[in-house]
C-alpha cells in the first residue's frame, strides 16, 4: 500500500539545506521545486542570473513560504566551482543533500576556460570536484546525501582512457555517454569511500524527459531529441527519482546504487568494474589538481 508522502519523507525536510546545480531549468528546476514544496531549504546554482531569477521567482510564485536562495557559477570553471564551495560555506552552516545534476551534451568538441572537453568537464569533473569541496560540510551535516544524476546513456558508455577528451575523435553522443558512465563509476567509488561517514551517494536515471537538453545539438541526435521531445516525460515526473533520493526515509542510509523509477536498477557491468572506478578518480584527481 502506497505509504502518505508525510510519512515516507518524514515530514522532515524543513531542516534541510539543499544544494542543486543546473537548477535554473528542466530537471533540476523540477527538484528545486519538489524540496522547496516539501519546506526544504533551497540553494538553487545556475550560471546565467537572469535564467536563474526567473527560475527563483517561479519556484517562489508557486510555493510563496519556500526558502529559495541562487548562487552563481559555471561549472565548466574549476574556479568558478571553487567559489560556488566557499560562497555556500559562508552563507550555510549545514548542507544536508547535494544533487548533482547540471549537464550538457555538445554535438561539438569546445573546451572550458580550463582546456578540459566541455562534456567531461561539466558532466563529470564538476560532480568530482563540487562533491569533493563540499564533503567537510556534508560529514559534518549527516546524516546528509549525495544525489549525482546519470543517465541510461551510461550503458553504452565506455571510458576510453587514451583519449577522454576527445582529442583524437569526438562524437556528441559517445562523450555524452561516457560522462554519464563516469558519473555511475564515481557514485560508486565515492560509497565506497564515505562508507561509516553518514554521507550517502547514489545516482539515477531519470527518464527520456522533455527538457532543453540537446536543443543546441545539431545533426540526427538533435532532429531526434527536438521531434520527440512532446512525447517525453516532464521534467516534474523526471525529477521524482532525484526528489525521492534526497528526501525519502525509504533510502535512508543506503548508498552506492543506481536508481530509476525510485527503485535500485542494475547499472552497466563497465560501472561495476572497481579497477576502472580507481582508475577514473585517480585522473580526476588530477585534472581537478586534488589529492587522489
Ligand atoms: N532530459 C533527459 O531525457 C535526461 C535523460 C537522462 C539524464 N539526464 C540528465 O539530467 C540532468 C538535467 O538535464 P535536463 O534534461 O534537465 O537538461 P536542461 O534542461 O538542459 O538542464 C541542464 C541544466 O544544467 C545547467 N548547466 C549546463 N551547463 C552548465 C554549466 N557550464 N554551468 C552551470 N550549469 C550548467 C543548465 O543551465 P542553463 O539553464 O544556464 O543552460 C541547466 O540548468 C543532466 O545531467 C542530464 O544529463 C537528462
Amino acid at each position: 500500500m502506497e505509504r502518505p508522502e508525510t510519512e515516507k519523507y518524514g515530514g522532515a525536510m524543513g531542516e534541510k539545506v539543499c544544494l542543486i546545480t543546473g537548477a535554473t531549468s528542466g530537471i533540476g528546476k523540477a527538484t528545486a521545486m519538489g524540496l522547496a514544496s516539501m519546506g526544504a531549504s533551497v540553494v538553487m546554482v545556475g550560471r546565467d542570473r537572469g535564467r536563474g531569477e526567473a527560475a527563483l521567482a517561479e519556484i517562489k510564485e508557486k510555493s510563496p513560504n519556500a526558502s529559495v536562495d541562487l548562487m552563481l557559477a559555471d561549472l565548466s570553471s574549476q574556479d568558478e566551482i571553487h567559489g560556488l564551495a566557499d560562497n555556500f560555506k559562508e552563507a550555510y552552516p549545514r548542507l544536508d543533500v547535494l544533487v548533482n545534476n547540471a549537464g550538457v551534451i555538445r554535438s561539438k568538441r569546445i573546451t572550458t576556460a580550463d582546456g578540459l572537453e566541455t562534456t567531461f568537464a561539466v558532466n563529470h569533473l564538476a560532480y568530482f570536484l563540487l562533491t569533493d569541496l563540499l564533503l567537510d560540510v556534508l560529514k559534518a551535516s549527516a546524516p546528509s546525501r549525495i544525489v549525482n544524476v546519470a543517465s541510461g546513456e551510461q550503458r553504452n558508455g565506455t571510458i576510453d582512457f587514451d583519449d577522454l577528451q576527445g582529442e583524437k575523435g569526438y562524437k556528441g553522443a559517445k562523450a555524452y555517454s561516457q560522462s554519464k558512465l563516469a558519473t555511475v563509476l564515481f557514485t560508486y567509488e565515492l560509497a565506497r569511500r564515505l562508507e561509516g561517514s553518514g554521507v550517502s551517494a547514489n545516482c539515477l536515471h531519470p527518464g527520456v524527459v522533455g527538457t532543453n537538453l540537446g536543443s543546441g545539438v545539431t545533426g540526427a541526435l538533435g532532429f531526434t531529441v527536438r521531434t520527440l521531445r512532446p512525447l517525453m516525460k516532464s521534467p516534474e515526473k523526471g525529477a521524482e527519482t532525484s526528489v525521492y533520493l534526497a528526501s525519502s526515509l525509504e533510502v535512508e542510509g543506503s548508498s552506492g546504487g543506481y536508481f530509476v523509477k525510485k527503485a535500485e536498477a542494475r547499472s552497466s557491468e563497465a560501472s561495476h568494474d572497481q579497477r576502472i572506478a580507481r582508475r577514473l578518480w585517480e585522473v580526476s584527481a588530477e585534472l581537478t589538481n586534488l589529492p587522489a
